[in-house]
């Protein structure tokens, strides 16, 4: 590759890393039947292949935020883009995960994944996409799973499924709200691990909700700390640990001081 075709790749893979993927301004969310204001003014801007994660009181409107940026609740006030185009209902660009793995149990674990494909695109292109879900299986550790059913599968298992059916729709960002909280504690750090592992590999743009405070810090780049009442942004804190992110790091002094900054920052009362 000659010197100029070094550089022009370079600048563009600068381009691509600070090209904001979401963009919220002034976002308010009131539920009005029950007048509660869930949201207050928030300002939200996360870059292209970054990892980002909220964290907060049970209560402050992390789940509200994720459905506002999924567009699957409106906000009361403010703009929210993705991708240069403001959204206004569910789209394609954008994938969920939740608590719950939710296969459903009388499909198969490669059924399963296929569905949103089938659902949008009818059988033929579900199953013209198999063998490219027999890949993410093999890229989440399930290799030879596929004819299983979700009732033999554990809880880690089950959310490892449900990841690639995240994935196979290809979208530019991933929404997860506390995809892991359900799991055992050695599970959900394997599972953290896996997760920055396949979004490392995809160039994913990613934004977790979790009320770990160890799982935000060990993934994210930023982690915003909200507060309840109404619900806002109170502070971006920068993770600039080294990547890939280890186990080990846990164990450091600068992931406990950060730790603690993060602790200090949040309604403690709240947790208990
Ligand atoms: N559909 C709804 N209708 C009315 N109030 C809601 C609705 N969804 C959430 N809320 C309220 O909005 C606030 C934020 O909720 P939520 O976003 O679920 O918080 P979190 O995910 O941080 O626990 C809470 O007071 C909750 O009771
Ligand atoms: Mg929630």
């Amino acid at each position: 590759m000659s010197a100029a075709a070094v550089l022009a790749e370079s600048l563009e893979r600068a381009a691509a890393q600070s090209r904001p993927v979401y963009q919220l301004r002034r976002v308010d969310k009131v539920y009005t039947a029950r007048n509660v204001h869930a949201l207050d003014s928030v300002d939200l801007t996360l870059e292209h292949g970054s990892f980002s994660a909220v964290i907060g009181s049970s209560g402050c409107g992390k789940s509200t935020l994720l459905k506002i940026m999924s567009g699957l609740e409106p906000p009361t006030k403010g703009s929210v883009m993705l991708q240069g185009r403001p959204v206004t209902g569910p789209r394609r660009d954008i994938g969920m995960m939740f608590q719950q793995a939710t296969l459903l149990p009388w499909k198969t674990a490669l059924q399963n994944i296929v569905l949103p494909i089938a659902i949008r695109d009818g059988k033929a292109a579900a199953k013209a996409k198999e063998r490219e879900a027999l890949e993410l299986l093999e890229l989440v550790g399930l290799k030879g799973f596929e004819h299983v059913f979700p009732g033999e599968l554990s809880g880690g298992m089950a959310q490892r499924a449900s990841i690639c059916r995240m994935l196979i729709t290809e979208p530019a960002v991933l929404l997860l709200d506390e995809p892991f909280s359900a799991l055992d504690e050695l599970t959900r750090e394997f599972m953290n691990m896996e997760l920055q592992r396949i979004c490392a590999s995809r160039d994913a743009t990613a934004f977790l909700v979790t009320h770990s405070i160890q799982e935000a810090v060990i993934l994210s780049d930023v982690v915003y700390v909200m507060k309840p009442r109404p619900g806002r942004i109170v502070e971006a804190v920068t993770i600039d640990l080294p990547r890939p992110r280890t186990l080990d790091m846990m164990t450091t002094p600068e992931f406990a001081s950060i730790v603690r900054r993060i602790r200090g920052r949040l309604d403690v009362e709240a947790f208990l």
